[in-house]
C-alpha cells in the first residue's frame, strides 16, 4: 500500500478514471479487495477493469493526494423504477487506511453526485455493507435515506461478457 500521512497537507484531487495511470488503479482495486477479504491476481484484475469501465453504464472517480492513488468511488447507471428515471448506483467506495476521515470519501461522493447531475441522472442508490454498522448513519449524514437493509446474490452459471 502506499503508507502516508500522519499530518499531510497534499491537496486532494478527483479524476475521472480515465485520467488515472492504470497500473495505480489495479493496485487500489487491489488494496479494496484485500480488505474485504478478496484475493484476485493483477492479471484477473487489470482484464475485469478494462472490460467494466470501457462500459457506458459504468463510472469510476479516483482520489488522488500528489502522485498517490489514495481511493476511489464507482457506480453504475439504469433506469430505476423507484427513480422514474436514470439513477446511479454506487457499488464500490474505498480510501486507503491512512487518508481516512479526511473528508477524501465525502469529496468523492459529492463529486460523482455532480458528474451524475449533468448526466440527467435524478437519483443516487448506495449498497451499503451490514457488517459495518457506522456506514449507514455516514451515508445519511450526506443525504442518503435507507429504503431497504439487504441484498441478495444469485450466481449465473455463464461467462460474464
Ligand atoms: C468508507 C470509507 C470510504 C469512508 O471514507 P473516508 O474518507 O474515511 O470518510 P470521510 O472522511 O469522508 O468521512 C468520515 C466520517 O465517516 C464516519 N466514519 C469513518 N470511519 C469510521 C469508523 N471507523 N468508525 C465510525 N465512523 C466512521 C464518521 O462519521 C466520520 O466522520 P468523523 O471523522 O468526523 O467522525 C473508508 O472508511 C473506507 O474505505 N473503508 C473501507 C472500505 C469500505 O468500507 N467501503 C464502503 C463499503 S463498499
Amino acid at each position: 500500500m502506499n503508507a502516508k500521512p500522519t499530518n499531510f497537507s497534499a491537496p486532494i484531487t478527483v479524476l475521472p478514471v480515465a485520467d488515472v495511470n492504470f497500473e495505480s488503479l489495479v493496485q487500489l482495486y487491489h488494496r479494496y479487495l484485500l480488505y474485504f477479504g478478496h484475493k484476485r491476481d493483477a492479471s484477473v484484475l487489470r482484464i475485469f477493469l478494462s472490460k467494466i469501465l470501457s462500459k457506458d453504464f459504468s463510472y469510476c472517480l479516483v482520489a488522488k493526494a500528489d502522485e498517490d492513488t489514495i481511493g476511489f468511488c464507482a457506480g453504475v447507471y439504469s433506469y430505476s423504477p423507484v427513480a422514474l428515471g436514470l439513477a446511479l448506483t454506487i457499488n464500490d467506495l474505498y480510501v486507503d487506511d491512512p487518508w481516512r476521515r479526511k473528508n477524501v470519501g465525502r469529496i468523492l461522493i459529492k463529486t460523482l453526485e455532480s458528474y451524475a447531475n449533468q448526466r440527467g441522472a435524478n437519483t443516487l442508490f448506495v449498497n451499503t455493507d451490514a457488517n459495518i454498522p457506522w456506514l449507514t448513519p455516514y451515508y445519511e449524514q450526506i443525504g442518503f435515506f435507507a429504503i431497504n437493509h439487504r441484498t441478495l446474490v444469485k450466481r449465473l452459471n455463464k461467462e460474464s461478457q
